[in-house]
């Protein structure tokens, strides 16, 4: 097993808005953004981890804050991305440079990182965020490369910030064919993985997880997956996010129970948590 990579406290913060940078579609089609925020107090966080973010402009009505992966971290700034889903992310879409956003992070655990072992990261969607601030910050990013399926056009995410470091294979989902083809190819690089005695990273909606985790059993390939439950606290204490372990649980009295996702994950070993 990884070696766990240590990362800062969670802490509390007011956040400037420096930009939010749409991509992929023009005008009132906008529904992926880029944003940047001013550099949080932390000292570092681990690929993986996330934030829970509650901009000024929520107001009143939206009462909890929303989850978001960290997506890339440097010394002047932290960058997250992410789609417009409901009111809270249609709110963020809204902000400017210069406004108000409260952040309580780094949460979660984060991706193994072992430098010297071969690494597939499979992304669905949305799924590639967290990926963007790991191939950035791996030592040796030519043991790393990147299968990514989306149903958008691949405009709309980040991946010109992966390719700068590791290769990147993309497959669109038009039709439902398509699916099958996405399904296969996963398993070919999967399979390539498991005869490297590497590691499988994954990150995207629960049917891709799915998958991805059926196939880690079947081919024997160390694999951990991200999970996106809907959040509400963050940290553990609203119970809200809870998923069932597995008998291979690691934690002494948690075997086969429900685990709060915010603060045990987002990110498990794939034979460890039902999906
Ligand atoms: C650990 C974690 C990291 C995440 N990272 C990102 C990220 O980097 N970028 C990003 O765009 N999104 C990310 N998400 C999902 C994001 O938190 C939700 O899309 C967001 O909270 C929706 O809020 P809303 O008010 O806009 O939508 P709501 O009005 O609350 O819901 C609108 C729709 O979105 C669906 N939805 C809400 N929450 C989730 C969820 N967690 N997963 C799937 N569907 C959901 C609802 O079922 C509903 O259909 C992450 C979620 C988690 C738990
Ligand atoms: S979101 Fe409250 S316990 Fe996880």
């Amino acid at each position: 097993m990884s070696q766990p990579l240590s990362s800062s406290q969670p802490a509390s913060c007011e956040l400037t808005v420096l930009d939010l940078v749409p991509f992929g579609q023009t005008g009132s089609e906008r529904r992926f953004f880029a944003l940047r925020l001013s550099r949080p107090p932390w000292e570092k966080y681990r690929p993986g981890q996330f934030v829970m973010i509650r901009p000024q402009n929520f107001g009143l009505d939206i009462l909890w804050a929303r989850p978001l992966g960290i997506c890339h971290m440097t010394a002047r700034h932290m960058i997250c991305f992410f789609q417009v889903r409901g009111k809270g992310t249609q709110r963020m879409a809204e902000l400017r440079p210069g406004d108000n956003v409260r952040v309580w992070g780094p949460l979660g655990n984060g991706f193994a990182m072992e430098p010297d072992t071969p690494t597939l990261l499979l992304a669905g969607g949305m799924g590639i965020v967290p990926f963007v601030g790991y191939v950035n910050e791996h030592p040796r990013p030519w043991n790393v490369s990147m299968l990514f399926g989306h149903r958008e056009n691949i405009r709309c995410y980040p991946v010109d910030s992966i390719n700068e470091h590791v290769p990147l294979d993309s497959l669109q989902e038009n039709e439902p064919g398509d699916l099958g083809n996405l399904v296969f190819t996963i398993k070919e690089r999967m399979g390539e993985y498991a005869a490297q005695k590497g590691l499988v990273l994954a990150c995207g909606p629960t049917p891709f997880l799915r998958t991805v985790q059926n196939l880690a059993a079947k081919l024997n390939v160390r694999c951990q997956l991200s999970l996106e439950n809907r959040m509400a606290c963050g940290v553990g204490a609203c119970l809200g996010c809870v998923s069932r372990t597995t008998e291979n649980w690691p934690v002494p009295g948690k075997r086969q129970g429900l685990v709060q996702i915010c603060n045990h994950g987002p990110v498990f070993w794939a034979d460890q948590i039902e999906l």
